[in-house]
């Protein structure tokens, strides 16, 4: 069967996110694959509500891990679960990911966490209940993702982050992230279908989703196939946080903690326990090791007997927005 290939732009229309995510898709499909283009600004997908009915639904076994909300997120989510290898490409705005980009990272979120949903299949499983009432047993696929973040901005410290964030979307489905590109300069030619350079870097990244899902062992299939090594040997990012005590780090993609040095020839290492790498979040074990703190910890409403009294305060305190000021040149649309 054909291996379906899901590309996201988070791009404006016919921009660079659009066009890279294309040209990828363009090659994959005249590889053999079947392909499909979501533009995720075309879709209405409203934001979670945080009523962590989906956490709830699969720790207690009553629900399949989905959102109670319906919106466009569910044809985004049906693409998702039929795909092999996911192309994401997403703008840098505010040296970040986009606020739909984060949007959506929330839907897939803590609803389709791997963990909690093979706990919640093996036990309803073993309960005897129908598939159907299950969650989708598409979730458990081994998928490839390849993550492109553009930027316009000349130097790349200004798209620090969006590369980086972009791991949200696949990590909590365990995706593997092959290869990434971080485009900056975007402003300094009008279009990426222009800069031939790119677009060979684009053929490539296709090439590699393409060698990662025909792979014949799992070694293979998620080996990195990106430009650079970088630091952290499961991210191959090179975004670290200084822990307090300001003597070790953090990945900040795994959250793995790790031990600082300088090597013979100058270069920042950082060497991680082989436990340590296990706590990855793009890792079984650091997504197992969350959500049974979320199953042991998170206390239940209610446990606290006179929290509505320690509340009230807070819930008779409003106030209003400050009045216009009258005497400033603002920017207020003003009824009257
Ligand atoms: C609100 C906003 C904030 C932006 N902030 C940044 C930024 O922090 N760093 C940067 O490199 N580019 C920034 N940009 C430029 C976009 O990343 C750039 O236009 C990019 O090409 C958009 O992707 P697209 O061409 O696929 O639509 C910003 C653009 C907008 C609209």
């Amino acid at each position: 069967m054909a291996k379906k290939v899901l590309g996201i732009s988070f791009g404006r229309k016919m921009s660079n996110c659009d066009v890279m995510v294309k040209h990828i898709l363009m090659e994959c499909e005249k590889a053999g694959c079947e392909v499909a283009f979501l533009r995720a600004d075309d879709m209405n997908i409203t934001n979670c509500n945080g009523c962590i009915a989906c956490t709830i639904g699969t720790m207690t076994g009553r629900g399949r891990g989905y959102c109670v909300r319906h919106d466009d997120f569910d044809i985004m989510d049906e693409c998702l679960m039929q795909s092999d290898a996911v192309i994401l490409a997403c703008p840098t705005y505010e040296t970040s990911v986009t606020g739909r980009f984060k949007t959506i990272c929330d839907r897939i979120g803590p609803s389709h966490d791997i963990t909690f949903r093979q706990a919640a299949y093996d036990e309803g499983k073993a309960a005897g209940k129908p598939e159907s009432a299950l969650p989708d047993v598409r979730t458990f696929k081994k998928r490839t993702a390849a993550l492109i973040s553009v930027g316009g901005a000349m130097t790349e410290n200004w798209i620090a982050l969006t590369l980086p964030m972009m791991y949200e979307f696949t990590f909590p489905l365990g995706i593997d992230v092959v290869d990434t590109v971080e485009y900056y300069g975007a402003m300094a030619c009008e279009n990426v279908a222009a800069n031939f350079p790119m677009m060979d870097r684009m053929t490539r990244m296709a090439q590699n989703v393409l060698d990662s899902m025909n792979a014949e062992t799992e070694e293979e299939r998620i080996k990195y196939r990106g430009d650079e090594e970088g630091i952290c040997p499961l991210c191959h990012g090179r975004l670290l946080q200084v822990s307090h005590d300001l003597k070790t780090v953090d990945c900040v993609v795994c959250g793995s903690h790790g031990n600082i040095r300088i090597d013979e020839e100058g270069k920042i290492r950082v060497s991680y326990t082989p436990e340590e790498l296990d706590r990855s979040r793009l890792r079984w074990g650091g997504k197992l090791e969350h959500s049974t703190e979320i199953k042991t910890k998170a206390q239940p409403s209610g446990t606290i007997k006179n929290l509505k009294e320690l509340k009230q305060p807070y819930a008779d305190f409003n106030r209003p927005a400050f009045p216009v000021d009258e005497t400033a040149y603002h920017n207020v649309k003003l009824n009257k």
